[in-house]
């Protein structure tokens, strides 16, 4: 996997992608991030990469020219008037919170690309003619707004390369994760089996695989169930889950209506 990232600010980027997982992944040669200045496709002595919008209003917009010579020349793609190539196979994603959701299925879709080229956003827009002419796709973070769009091109690197073959340790690391199963992650323990008088659940000490994995399945579901119940409508359940989940209704019921009996 390759990411190509466009920015105005790559001095944000090494000391992410020279630390931990992504570090060893790059050194192993499973995945390149490379970094491309925008400001390196401007050619006039001042460099400009932002101009006042038209019409008025507050704030710098950027330019259309250095961005997308920046893109083309560095994925090769030939500028009009040549006519377009066939269908160009790599994403051209413009980080902005006007786009689609990011999440974990969309890092799994991310993760079959061999390329991907990543747009980071600064000032107060981009001229418009760079979303409609050169991006093939929108992602946002989250409903907030950041400065720019280098730490969401962080987040999405980082994301999708856990899912890249051979880059975690474990070969299953990634499939218990919170959201790859549509559920939240059971919670984890390690040594010592009591801190402070707080012990370790019995059932992770007794090396009775059956009953530890039945544990892991409710505590996920539980936690699903209490802090995003908005998952559990589009999570794979089996009838065991289904029942399991029914009792965690009733008993919450209970509960509210002795709640209710005590006022
Ligand atoms: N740029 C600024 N805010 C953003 C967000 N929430 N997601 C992606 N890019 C952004």
């Amino acid at each position: 996997m390759q990411f190509e990232v466009f920015t105005l600010l790559p001095e944000v980027f090494p000391s992410y992608l020279e630390t931990s997982i992504i570090k060893r992944a790059r050194e192993r040669g499973l995945v390149r991030v490379n970094i491309h200045n925008i400001r390196d496709y401007t050619h006039d002595k001042h460099h400009t990469t932002d101009d006042m919008p038209y019409g008025g209003g507050g704030g710098m917009v950027m330019k259309p020219e250095p961005v997308f010579e920046a893109v083309e020349s560095v994925l090769g793609l030939a500028p009009p008037p040549t006519p377009p190539e066939p269908e160009s196979n790599i994403p051209i994603i413009l980080l902005t919170p006007q786009g689609r959701v990011f999440n974990q299925s969309i890092a799994q879709e991310l993760s079959a690309y061999s390329r991907i080229a990543l747009l980071c956003g600064r000032y107060e827009g981009l001229d418009e003619r760079i979303r409609a002419n050169l991006v093939t796709d929108e992602i946002s973070i989250g409903d907030y707004v950041l400065t720019g769009g280098e730490l969401p091109a962080l987040i999405l690197i980082d994301a999708v390369t856990r899912l890249l073959p051979n880059v975690l340790g474990d070969p299953t690391g990634a499939e218990d994760d919170s959201h790859a199963m549509g559920l939240l992650e059971y919670p984890h323990y390690t040594r010592p089996p009591e801190f402070r008088g707080w012990k370790v659940p019995d059932v992770l000490l007794s090396g009775d695989h059956g009953k530890i994995d039945k544990w892991r399945r409710e505590q996920a579901l539980e936690r699903t169930f209490r802090k995003r119940p908005d998952m559990l409508d589009k999570a794979e359940l089996t009838k065991e889950d289904k029942k399991f989940i029914e009792g965690l209704k009733h008993a919450l019921s209970n509960t509210e209506r002795s709640k209710s009996n005590d006022l």
